[in-house]
Order: C-alpha cells, then structure tokens, then sequence
C-alpha cells in the first residue's frame, strides 16, 4: 500500500511544521477527521477481500498510530514553546538592585505637637479638640469679644457665612470643653480641675515669612480653686525648658491685652541673645467664666496659646515658616 506511505510522510512533515495549536487540529482533521484520507482508507477495507482484510487493516491501524503519536508530540512541543515564550517574556532579573520602599516619615509640625503633647501629658493635662468651622459664639461671643468690638478686628478672619468662621484661634475649644465638664460634674457640689491643652489648625487672612493663612497652635487651660499667675509662668517655664532641652531659657511675660484673659501677657522666651514672642496668656476673664456657667467667684484660672509653627522653628533652626506648608521633600526629608 503505498499510498499509506504517502499519508504517513505527509502527515508527519505538516504537523512539524505547524506552530499554532488550533492549526494543528485543523491539520489533524485532513488525516483523521470524518473526511479525513485514513479514514477513507479504513472505510476501503470492506471492499476487500477476506484473505487481504486483516493485514490491511493492521497496516493502517498501524499508521494511525503512528499519525496520532507525532500529533501529540507536535502539541506537546507547541505547549512547550508557549510556556518557553512566557517565562522568557515574565522573566525577573534577581540581580537587579531593590527599588526600597520608600518609608514615609512625620512632618516636622506633627512631631512637635507629639512633643508638646506628650510633654504636658506628663504633668497632668488631657488633649481636647474642637472644630475648625466654627461658629460666632464659641470664637468671639463666649470670649467675651461681643458683635462690633473693635477686637474683633485683631483677627482677620475667614467668614464661612454670617455666623460661620474658620476659627482664628484654638480658645474656642476652652469653651467647647468648659461646657462639656460643666455638664458632666453638675451634681458635684465642687467641679474637680480642668486641665487641658488643645491643639489644632487656625485660619487668618495673612501670609509672609512668619504667617501662614493656615497654622497652628496650642491652646492651654487649668480652671481650679487655687490656680494663679504663678502657677501659669511656672507652667509655661517648665515647658519650655524641656521643649527646648535646656535650664537656662528665661521666660519674659509683657503686660498685654485679650478679651478674655485678665490681667493678659505676651510670653517671651530668650533666644540668642535677645527676645523672641511665642504666644499670648492671661487669667480667664470672669466673663469667659460667666458664659459657661462656671461660678467665678469660686473658681479661676489661666490660659495660654501658642504658634507651633513658631516652636518648630525654632528647635530646628528653619527661618521660613512657608517652607512647612509647601510640601517639598527634600525640605521635609531633614526631619525623618
Ligand atoms: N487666642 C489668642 C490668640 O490667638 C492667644 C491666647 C490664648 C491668649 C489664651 C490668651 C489666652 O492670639
């Protein structure tokens, strides 16, 4: 039969040559398929006779065979191929150097309020928070700065709406807390101590080398039976000292004014020589008192704010407080 021969050797040189599974059994079918040229050979067989029958059909049975083992093989090796391709094509060089991962770090603002809380923390204070918008009464009104006082005018104000303001200091949250701890220990025939400081955003319209429109600061509060201005500038002292890790920091207060502190100072801390304004204190104004129903004739305290910017600054010798705000890394690298 050499027609099976010719079958045979044309099958196995088509199938080495093909590349592409789905062309491989498309070429199968020439050969296998129900039209295929062996199967029309097998379908020959009957017309044979008795005598030639068998062999014949052992013959092509046997070149079946032979067909659908160089079929797999071809399929195998096309699979191979493709999973070669891949794997050339995934390929990771492992002597290539790492990328790292790129560690972010604190912002030199959040470090020094960590700092600062943690320092006050230590001698007894809890941290209070308050909104950013906030409305008139708890900005102005209940720190005894009244609609059309002329202090108003000290701060230059975001108004959100008539009665809505990005708060133009964090003494709103003495306020928000007074009341708060008012409400909490009214059944108690004496209030125990509010001790807090408050740090937060602010907002003013000004900006230049020491101002941004948005900063921060932190507030402080101690309202007792016994508290004094001694209390306040020994408070403060001792703060500084260790903000600043350093005994010999002198402390200045210069008489000044705020609504709601009476008498009111400005806080001065020695620097290189000279004197530099780190914030503003006072004893709470009896009215501030009034407005959140606490007994001024029993009670009194001190408050004090602070620019945290301006510790910042300070501590690590940064001469621009813009540069904060400006989102640089090469500038806030140097903290981490
Ligand atoms: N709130 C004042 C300011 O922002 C600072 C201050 C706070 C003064 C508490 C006295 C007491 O200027």
């Amino acid at each position: 039969m050499q027609e099976l021969q010719t079958i045979l050797e044309e099958a196995l040189e088509s199938f080495a040559a093909v590349e592409d599974a789905a062309e491989l059994e498309n070429i199968k079918a020439r050969y296998l398929g129900k039209d295929g040229s062996l199967t029309a050979l097998l379908k020959g067989l009957g017309k044979l006779s008795a005598e030639e029958r068998p062999a014949a059909g052992a013959r092509i049975n046997e070149v079946k065979q032979q067909i659908e083992a160089a079929l797999q093989a071809q399929r195998d090796a096309i699979q191979l191929h493709a999973l070669n391709a891949r794997l050339a094509a995934e390929s990771l060089d492992v002597t290539l150097p790492g990328r790292g991962l790129g560690v972010g770090g604190l912002h030199p603002v959040t470090r020094t309020l960590e700092r600062i809380e943690n320092l006050f923390h230590s001698i007894g204070y809890d941290v209070a928070e308050g909104p950013e918008i906030e409305n008139d009464f708890y900005n102005f009104t209940a720190l005894n700065i009244p609609e059309d006082h002329p202090a108003r005018a000290m701060h230059d104000t975001f108004y959100i709406d008539e009665q809505h303001v990005l708060r133009t200091h964090t003494s709103p949250i003495q306020i928000r807390y007074m009341q708060a701890h008012m409400e909490k220990y009214k059944h108690l025939a004496t209030m125990p101590d509010i001790r807090i400081i408050a740090p937060g955003r602010v907002y003013r319209v000004d900006s230049d080398a020491t101002h941004s429109p948005m900063f921060h600061q932190v507030e402080g509060l101690w309202v007792g039976e016994k508290v004094s201005f001694a209390d306040l500038k020994g408070v403060i002292a001792d703060f500084l000292q260790n903000y600043f890790e350093t005994e010999d920091m002198q402390v200045r207060f210069r008489p000044s004014f705020f609504p709601f502190t009476e008498p009111s100072a400005e806080m001065d801390m020695s620097w290189k020589g000279g004197w530099l304004e780190i914030g503003g204190c006072g004893m709470v104004h009896p009215n501030v008192l009034k407005h959140v129903g606490i007994d001024s004739e029993k009670y009194i305290g001190f408050a004090f704010g602070m620019g945290v910017e301006r510790l910042a600054m300070l501590r690590y010798s940064v001469n621009d407080l813009r540069l904060f705000f400006e989102n640089d890394l090469q500038f806030l690298k140097q903290f981490n």
